[in-house]
């Protein structure tokens, strides 16, 4: 038993190339919207406000470049990667190509709790948005229904109830995995409307909410620290950074894409760097401007940007504010399903997931029974987890495969120099080396109670696949897609 087999890059292009079971419907613009889609989302529209009030202060501004900057060297990673091996699987098969089967399992399953537990984390937070929007409009749905099983919410008159479930967030789990079996173009073009609304609210933001900052609510921009590590001064910038990187993910879902897209070796780096791009600008100019508008202290509410064009004399952009928040996570959640189920998809065409995974709709041309059982399984978590717990799970998956990709990058240049992407990372030796360090970083940085959650989530993984993938696997079955230099079946 190898557990280091690999996947012959040149195999993987060819069988790229003739797996036409998906409909090929992208292009470079479809798909860099697809990347605004999954990124833009509770990130920006919650977490501004509770870093700029806890960690960092008007220095928020600072985080977003820092995680900015780490998840820019990881996207030139992708993008390589993505124009050398397009295909559906992304970091779980470029671990598979460089780094063999068991690190390409641990990446499938880590991917897991990037798209899925993304997922669930964002329709968490399109819940408490839906419900807050609602409720100013006097329709109120039942604080039992609507928060993590087991949370204790107060009431407006004092009193409190124990939440049994979070029925949105199941509602809006059913509805986009309802559009994802429906087809790629009608979640594309969902997509398209909703980055649309959503990125035309955010400039609205900037352009309407400028006039309003008083430069004194940036004094002094890095508050001083308060006594304990995290709370501002520049420990609060670096942990303020590993909070609000929740924000930049997505951008990676965009490779997820590849079997669906016309030209793959040259609009998904197009699509994975130009909008990491863009939302980087967007966040860094809204973070600006909401601590310039509003004092920093103030900012600890679950809507920090309506509250900031409140201030600013724009009442009636509040509510548009809301309303596009809605309309955005709810295409984030449409990625991050749709990422998950291509990568399950992947992951048993290899044999390391049970086969019915690969069964395509015969008219939606949709992996849909894959789609439907991960909605059933989001839905079942997004019902009765936290925000907290949801969202630090997911950065720290998405951080680890960010390591794995800059590492493997590497390893694939020194050992198959001979393969040219379309895409080359530039001054490579710099930026892989920081991808892997910076992402190290900020996983660092999140509490100890979530790397005991990742450890359980692997020692779960072991289990299945030492159970399962490691004698289905189709590399150890047929020995055909064995490493350059290796004989076939020498590895069994
Ligand atoms: N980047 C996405 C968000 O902020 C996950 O919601």
């Amino acid at each position: 038993m190898n557990l280091f087999r690999r996947k012959n890059v040149l195999e993987l292009q060819a069988e790229a190339q003739s797996d036409q079971r998906l409909h090929r419907a992208l292009g470079a613009l479809n798909l860099t919207l697809l990347g605004i889609g999954a990124i833009i989302g509770t990130g920006i529209f919650v977490l501004t406000g509770t870093v700029a009030a806890q960690n960092a202060g008007p220095a928020v501004v600072l985080s977003f470049v820092l995680a900015g900057l780490a998840s820019v060297f990881a996207a030139l990673c992708y993008s390589e990667f993505a124009s050398l091996v397009p295909v559906s699987g992304s970091a779980y098969t470029y671990g598979y190509a460089t780094l063999g089967e068991l690190l390409a399992w641990v990446i499938g399953w880590d991917l897991i709790l990037e798209y899925a537990v993304g997922a669930v984390t964002v329709a968490i937070g399109w819940s408490g948005y839906v419900v807050s929007f609602l409720n100013a409009a006097g329709i109120y749905i039942p604080a039992e229904l609507s928060a993590a099983r087991g949370t204790v919410v107060t009431l407006a008159d004092g009193t409190t109830v124990t939440a049994l479930f979070n029925l949105p967030a199941v509602f809006i789990i059913f509805v986009v995995t309802t559009l994802l079996v429906l087809g790629i173009k009608e979640s594309a073009n969902f997509n398209n409307v909703i980055v649309f609304i959503k990125v035309a609210v955010v400039l609205l933001f900037i352009f309407g909410a400028a006039h309003a900052i008083q430069a004194a609510n940036w004094q002094p921009f890095i508050p001083p620290n308060a006594g304990t590590a995290g709370h501002f001064g520049w420990t609060g910038v670096m942990t303020g950074a590993g909070i609000v990187f929740f924000a930049y993910i997505g951008f990676d879902a965009v490779s997820t894409a590849a079997q669906e897209t016309k030209n793959p070796k040259r609009d998904l780096p197009i699509g994975i760097i130009g909008s990491l791009l863009v939302c980087t600008v967007l966040y860094i100019a809204v973070a600006a401007i909401a601590t310039g508008v509003v004092p920093y202290r103030d900012l600890d509410v679950p809507d920090p940007i309506a509250l900031a064009a409140d201030r600013a004399g724009l009442g009636w952009m509040a509510a548009l504010i809301k309303l596009g928040a809605i309309a955005g996570l709810s295409s984030v959640i449409l990625v991050m399903l749709y990422g998950q189920s291509r990568v399950f998809f992947a992951m048993s065409r290899d044999g390391l997931l049970p086969p019915f995974i690969q069964n395509v709709h015969p008219r939606f041309r949709t992996p849909w029974l894959t789609s439907i059982a991960t909605g059933v399984l989001v839905a079942f978590f997004s019902a009765v987890f936290t925000v907290r717990e949801a969202g630090s799970l997911c950065s720290i998956g998405t951080l680890l495969a960010f390591v794995i990709v800059s590492v493997g990058i590497l390893v694939l240049r020194v050992r198959h120099p001979e393969l040219k992407a379309a895409f080359r990372v530039p001054a490579i030796w710099f930026v892989a080396p920081a991808g892997a360090l910076s992402a190290l970083y900020l996983m660092a940085s999140l509490p100890w109670r979530t790397w005991e959650r990742l450890l359980i989530w692997f020692a779960l993984g072991m289990v299945i696949y030492f159970g399962y993938g490691v004698r289905q696997s189709k590399l150890a079955r047929t020995g055909t897609a064995t490493a350059p230099g290796v004989a076939p079946g020498a590895d069994r």
